[in-house]
């Protein structure tokens, strides 16, 4: 984590923003075209490229820590993130987590969303659609003056009529000239409690729910993390800004107020 905080300072600033995840936006929209069955992870990976570089941008994945081989992560059924793009080739009926950064002058954007391949399990795209409905519910509560833990409980209490398993070994973060900074939001917590959300800050919100536990295991290519119990897991995360005019996703078309 660095210490970017009150990442947001200038108009100029949220205007990088919004390019970077308008770009990131983008990015999604072609591979979730493209992704159906027969077509491998791989290939995703490369439209995705495409994507980030046609639009003078740089892929914040790739490369990171000296190792992260991708531009997208490529997270399919039971693997909860940090799904490396393989040849795997889609299969009708599974799952698909994306997630994907993009930097456009020296400012992050950072979404992930996760979709159904073909005809899905009735099960299965209610752990979608609850995990989605998980970040919007985390979204409302990332205003000025509220707390992290308030972000954690609502994304938490979405979860929780369903008994699903809520990830809690990975985080959302703070972002903005870095892809990762203070503070680490995680999907679960108390109301009034944790950090101080500010103007000026910008989150990545992102719940992992699982149909099974919330435990997790790391594959032996030191970055696939799978559900411990091969359960199917979901992913879905936004950039918000906090500005003085509200909270606005920026992993969007157009920047959208939340908050
Ligand atoms: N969106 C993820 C995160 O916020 C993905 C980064 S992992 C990477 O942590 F290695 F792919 F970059
Ligand atoms: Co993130």
């Amino acid at each position: 984590m660095g210490s970017g905080l009150l990442s947001i300072k200038t108009a100029d600033d949220f205007a990088k923003m919004a390019v970077a995840g308008r770009v990131v936006a983008e990015l999604h929209a072609e591979v979730r075209a493209a992704a159906k069955p027969g077509v491998s992870l791989k290939a995703l990976d490369e439209i995705a490229e495409k994507v980030v570089r046609a639009h003078d941008c740089r892929p914040s994945f790739l490369g990171y820590q000296g190792t992260y081989p991708a531009t997208i992560c490529a997270s399919p059924n039971s693997v909860i993130v940090h799904g490396i793009p393989t040849d795997y080739r889609l299969r009708d009926g599974d799952i698909l987590s994306i997630d994907a950064g993009a930097i456009y002058q020296g400012w992050h954007g950072d979404a992930a969303f996760t979709m159904g391949i073909g005809e899905i399990s009735a099960e299965a795209q209610q752990l979608i659609d609850v995990t989605e409905q998980g970040l919007w519910n985390g979204l409302a509560e990332a205003k000025a003056g509220n707390r992290v833990g308030d972000i954690g409980a609502a994304v938490e209490a979405t979860a929780a009529p369903y008994g699903f398993g809520v990830v809690q070994g990975y985080t959302g973060h703070g972002i903005g000239q870095a892809m990762h900074e203070a503070p680490s939001v995680p999907n679960y917590g108390r109301r009034r409690r944790g950090f101080k959300l500010r103007e000026g800050m910008a989150l990545a919100i992102e719940p992992m729910f699982n149909l099974g536990t919330p435990d997790t295991a790391v594959l032996d290519d030191n970055w696939t993390v799978v559900t411990a119990d091969g359960a199917w897991s979901a992913h879905w995360e936004h950039t918000v800004g906090l500005t003085p005019d509200g909270s606005f996703v920026f992993t969007l078309p157009e920047p959208k107020q939340v908050a």
